[in-house]
């Protein structure tokens, strides 16, 4: 058979965590992987399949470990520009003195395609394979930020943002238009891409958020998704001020009922945030198979409040929760948010026990250790987590035979002394699963010195 570019056998580490708490290392082993997808995983060399031998072989060395690619399922696309900054005000606020002008400005298509391969770029850089993208209002815009997904390599589930009411003037849609566009963008993007499950670019349905959204135009986007079974994202019981917001519009009623009764929830259902959640729609969102999309970095920022995960998985078992970004809310890579997903949970039992809340202490002290959010919890919601959130576990997210090779080459044997290829010191004597571990803890991108997605190097060499 001919070798296609897709097509090697890898010698080295993989590292994974098909569970919260297990971190699977398999030292030394080969991994066939045959047109973008995983084939064989053995021990030895005289297991692999006759028909691959001919395939070229990509050794690793003792440093270098081979990790699935990280699942971002937050990031809003059109405020790549402003990361880093404007996050000194509270979340309604922010959305109307910065965030809507940065978003308008996307209605030029040239500043589209200024923005969005740097972001895709930034991506890649630091380890996001799949990326679940909130566009902007716009159609064009939001075609540009598909294609360049595409001609990048990055997996992407993307959607045309939609906003009907309490939007500056420059930026809202009517509901007739928001809905002929997203049905033109949901329709442009299977026939170019297929709409399978493992499809490059899927659409998802997004109305922003229920603020934003009259019930009109959630009705129909609830249709939308229906009729074509694709995904829906937007964002829930993020903030007091946006909690209000909902209760002044629809008295009485919160985010999880109200996109429940639009058609919107269900197992392709992702929202973002859902730090004030009350039990009762944790277990709604359990039931109907909707996930809670944790975004540590602008939870604190902007909520100021955190998604109780291990309470979570001890009252909600089969309730998903899986890791975002928030660009731009937050500013963190997804690096970033494993570290803050460990500290904000250690963070939420000090703050049982400051508080003398006896029976929030009591709760916290009878948890098992295995329900903290460690480093190995961490890379399984930022990895396994997020595929299971978008329907792809056994396809992404951990090494099984069968999955497709979305991955990162992580090298931690470079010099870490000044002007080094590495954040951290290296003393040499460390084991690859205590490497992995210094990654996830302390490392950045220059450790990610490859990229790929369905088999295909995407970043480095
Ligand atoms: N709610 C509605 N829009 C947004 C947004 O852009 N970012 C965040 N964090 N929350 C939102
Ligand atoms: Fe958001």
């Amino acid at each position: 058979m001919a070798a296609r570019p897709t097509s090697f056998v890898l010698n080295g580490t993989l590292i994974d965590t098909p569970t919260p708490h297990a971190l699977r290392v398999r030292e030394g082993v080969f991994c066939v992987v045959d047109d973008g997808a995983i084939a064989q995983i053995c021990a030895v060399e005289n297991e692999v399949a006759e028909r691959y031998r001919g395939l070229p072989v990509v050794k690793l060395a003792e440093t270098q470990m081979v990790v699935p690619g990280l699942i971002d399922l937050h990031i809003h696309a059109p405020q790549f520009k402003q990361l880093g900054t404007k996050t000194d005000i509270p979340l309604m606020e922010w959305l109307q003195k910065y965030t809507y002008p940065a978003e308008a400005a996307f209605a030029s298509p040239s500043h589209a395609s200024l923005v969005y391969p740097k972001l895709i770029t930034h991506l890649l850089k630091n380890g996001t394979t799949t990326a679940v993208l909130f566009g902007s209002n716009h159609l064009a815009a939001t075609k540009i930020l598909a294609e360049e997904c595409a001609a990048a390599g990055i997996r992407a589930l993307v959607g045309k943002t939609c906003a009907d009411i309490l939007t500056p003037d420059e930026y809202v849609e009517t509901t007739a238009d928001s809905l002929r566009a997203t049905e033109e963008f949901v329709e442009w993007c299977i026939k170019k891409w297929g709409g399978g499950v493992d499809a490059i670019v899927r659409p998802v349905v997004t109305p922003r958020f229920i603020p934003t959204c009259s019930s009109e135009l959630l009705k129909g986007l609830g249709d939308i998704a229906q009729k074509y079974n694709c995904f829906v994202q937007s964002h829930a019981a993020e903030s007091v001020d946006e909690e209000a917001l909902v209760q002044t519009q629809h008295p009485g009623r919160r985010d999880v009922a109200i996109f429940r009764e639009a058609g919107l929830l269900g197992d392709k259902c992702v929202l973002a945030h859902c730090c004030r959640l009350r039990d009762v729609e944790a277990a709604t969102m359990q039931e109907v198979g909707a996930t809670v999309v944790s975004c540590p970095f602008s939870n604190i920022l902007f909520a100021r409040a955190t998604v109780p995960i291990p309470r979570y998985n001890r009252d909600f078992p089969n309730l998903k929760i899986g890791l975002g970004t928030d660009i731009a809310g937050g500013f963190g890579t997804m690096l970033d948010n494993m570290r803050t997903a460990i500290l904000q949970d250690r963070v939420d039992s000090f703050a049982a026990v400051d508080r003398g809340a006896s029976a929030e202490v009591e709760t916290a002290e009878a948890e098992p250790a295995t329900w903290t959010v460690d480093f190995k919890y961490a890379f399984h919601l930022a990895t396994a987590a997020g595929a299971r959130g978008l329907g792809m576990q056994g396809l992404l997210g951990t090494f099984e035979e069968g999955a497709r090779f979305d991955a990162l080459l992580l090298d931690c044997g470079l010099d870490g002394g000044e002007g080094g290829g590495q954040r951290f010191t290296r003393f040499g004597d460390e084991g690859v699963a205590e490497l992995f571990e210094k990654w996830v803890t302390t490392g950045d991108d220059r450790n990610v010195v490859r990229v790929w997605v369905d088999g295909k190097v995407v970043k480095g060499g």
